[in-house]
């Protein structure tokens, strides 16, 4: 197999966790609603996830404040709100409305739940001692939803650029080989 150099800048889409998320946070009665790519999961359970959000954004003000957000899965039928989501800043305006996306009361947090997505994870900041150096956020999820429907969710896994691949393909592999 030949291989060629990639480029540093872009090799955060190779190892991009995906799936994309929709973050949403709430200040003062009022809601956001962020993209976001790069999170990990830290422990099974309680579910720790770890988000980076960038200190640029104005998610960021609002997380750093309230330490609450819900971590929105979302599907490939609302790929193009996705993609808009993360390319406009909520500070003056509500992308809740601008984008057509249904807010529902979260149960154990403020920032409220997106209904077109598959799964929503309610979370609470619980360590910030890594959003000095990396913007990085370890969330802990204390009440998660999923849509039992959704059996295998089309998720969009971002490759950079605005190019994503769309999950949804069932592969069974036994760890032990005989
Ligand atoms: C596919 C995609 C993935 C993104 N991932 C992240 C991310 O992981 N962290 C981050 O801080 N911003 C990420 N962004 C950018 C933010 O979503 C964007 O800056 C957004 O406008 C912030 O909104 P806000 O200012 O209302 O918080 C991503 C954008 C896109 C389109």
């Amino acid at each position: 197999m030949k291989k060629r150099e990639y480029p540093l800048g872009k090799v955060y889409g190779l190892l991009e966790p995906g799936p994309v998320v929709l973050l949403t946070t709430e200040r003062e009665g009022k809601a956001n609603v962020m993209t976001l790519s790069w999170h990990l999961m830290l422990e099974f359970e309680p579910p720790l996830v770890g988000c980076v959000v960038s200190n640029r954004n104005y998610s960021f003000e609002i997380l750093c404040e309230t330490k609450e957000c819900v971590i929105n899965i979302p599907t490939i039928e609302i790929a193009k709100e996705v993609v808009a989501c993360g390319n406009v800043s909520g500070r003056n305006q509500d992308k809740f409305k601008k984008y057509g996306l249904t807010s529902e009361s979260s149960t154990c947090v403020k920032p409220p739940r997106i209904a077109e997505c598959y799964a929503n994870l309610e979370c609470r900041v619980v360590d910030t001692r890594m959003v000095e150096g990396y913007c990085l956020f370890v969330m802990e999820v204390l009440k998660a939803w999923i849509d039992p429907k959704k059996k295998w969710p089309r998720t969009l896994h971002h490759r950079g650029y605005g190019e994503f691949m769309v999950a949804g393909r069932r592969l069974k592999v036994p760890s032990k080989m005989r």
